[in-house]
């Protein structure tokens, strides 16, 4: 399956990028062909109109390469660190200005954060927003506590507990993938 790794951070000492470096090698063992959108790598800025607002092929190019990426993409995992119990702003403003792209199509929620409770209020908060995206997620959660020492720099699982939780969590994703995708080939509403 093609995958969309969404993270948006854009702080220089940023700890979810091991995160994502971390589901991305989970994906790529299970042979899917996850990419990382990255809102700093992306240079994204906050942005003035939706995709879908400029004249087809209009976009700023880094949209236009996110639009392939998103539009390419079977699923997405969201990994999202917790900012006063919701959302960073990098990850909304990436998140917005996206839409038909996202359509009938399931996300799940890899959530983090420096304390113990893995981003648990965020990932309630982005239930809400993924649902209203047409990108609903799936029942489980895969809260990262302690994230300043779970990873290495390369994504690796310092915190082994993780290379456990990760199998359930891909296992249930795969199922919504498969079965979206079959009904996608069905035909959808709009
Ligand atoms: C603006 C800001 C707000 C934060 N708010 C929370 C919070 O509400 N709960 C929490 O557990 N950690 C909070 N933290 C700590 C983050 O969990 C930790 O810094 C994490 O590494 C942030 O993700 P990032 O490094 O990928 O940007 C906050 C950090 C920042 C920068």
């Amino acid at each position: 399956m093609n995958i969309a790794v969404l993270y948006g951070s854009n702080r220089s000492d940023r700890q979810g990028i091991k995160v994502a470096k971390f589901i991305i090698n989970k994906l790529k063992d299970r042979n899917h062909n996850p990419v990382l959108v990255d809102s700093m790598s992306y240079e994204l800025t906050f942005l003035d109109k939706m995709h879908k607002e400029y004249e087809k092929g209009k976009a700023p190019k880094n949209m236009e390469k996110i639009h392939k990426i998103l539009k390419n993409s079977d699923g997405f995992i969201i990994v999202s660190a917790e900012y006063n119990h919701s959302i960073p702003a990098a990850l909304k403003n990436m998140l917005d200005h996206f839409q038909g792209e996202y359509y009938f199509k399931p996300s799940a929620i890899l959530s983090y954060s420096a304390g113990p409770f893995g981003g648990l209020r965020v990932a309630v908060h982005l239930r809400a927003v993924l649902a209203e995206l047409g990108m609903p997620s799936i029942p489980t959660i895969l809260p990262v506590s302690s994230v300043y020492t779970a990873f290495d720099e390369n994504g690796k699982a310092i915190d082994k507990n993780y290379d456990q939780r990760v199998i359930g969590f891909i296992d249930e994703f795969e199922w919504y993938l498969k079965a979206y995708k079959n009904q996608r080939a069905e035909g959808t509403p709009y």
